[in-house]
């Protein structure tokens, strides 16, 4: 079992979508044990996407997912991490096939609807920051249900 961090963007919660992306992901057997429907300060949000820090396309980035409410999750499964990419699909929006979440539902490249974590180190990290009072990996809110 491998845990990963997932994001609805604000355009995804804006447009009424997040039962429709939830339902990909419960369907391929993936679990949420963490979730949250959150605005992301600025703060967060470079801490987020900080490996992009430099890149010509960060300001617009920090500006779309600070500009509305994210439903952020910590999802479970098998192989979760390389699942949930392969769901939400390639990021430019030219190359993201039809049958991914993306293909099926983004507009553009920056307002491309979900985040997965890109490894299980960056989901590590993704996780204690967005879930930073979350349970350990020894104990989860799935030991309730
Ligand atoms: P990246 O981590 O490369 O993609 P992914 O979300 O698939 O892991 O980039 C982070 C986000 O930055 C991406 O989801 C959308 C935005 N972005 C752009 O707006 N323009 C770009 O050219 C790229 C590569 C990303
Ligand atoms: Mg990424």
């Amino acid at each position: 079992m491998e845990r990963t961090f997932v994001m609805i963007k604000p355009d995804g919660v804006k447009r009424g979508l997040i039962g429709t992306i939830l339902q990909r992901y419960e369907q391929k057997g993936l679990r949420i044990i963490q979730a949250r429907l959150m605005k992301v300060s600025r703060v967060l949000a470079e801490k987020h996407y900080q490996e992009h820090r430099s890149k010509p396309f960060f300001p617009e980035l920090i500006d779309y997912i600070t500009s509305g409410p994210v439903f952020a999750m910590v999802l479970e499964g098998n192989k979760a991490v390389s699942t949930v990419r392969l769901l939400n699909g390639a990021t430019k929006v030219e190359d993201a096939l039809p049958g991914t979440i993306r293909g099926d539902f983004a507009i553009s490249t920056t307002e491309n609807l979900v985040h997965g974590s890109d490894s299980a180190e960056s989901a590590e990290r993704e996780i204690s920051l967005w879930f930073p009072d979350a349970f350990t990996s020894s104990s989860s809110a799935s030991d309730c249900l």
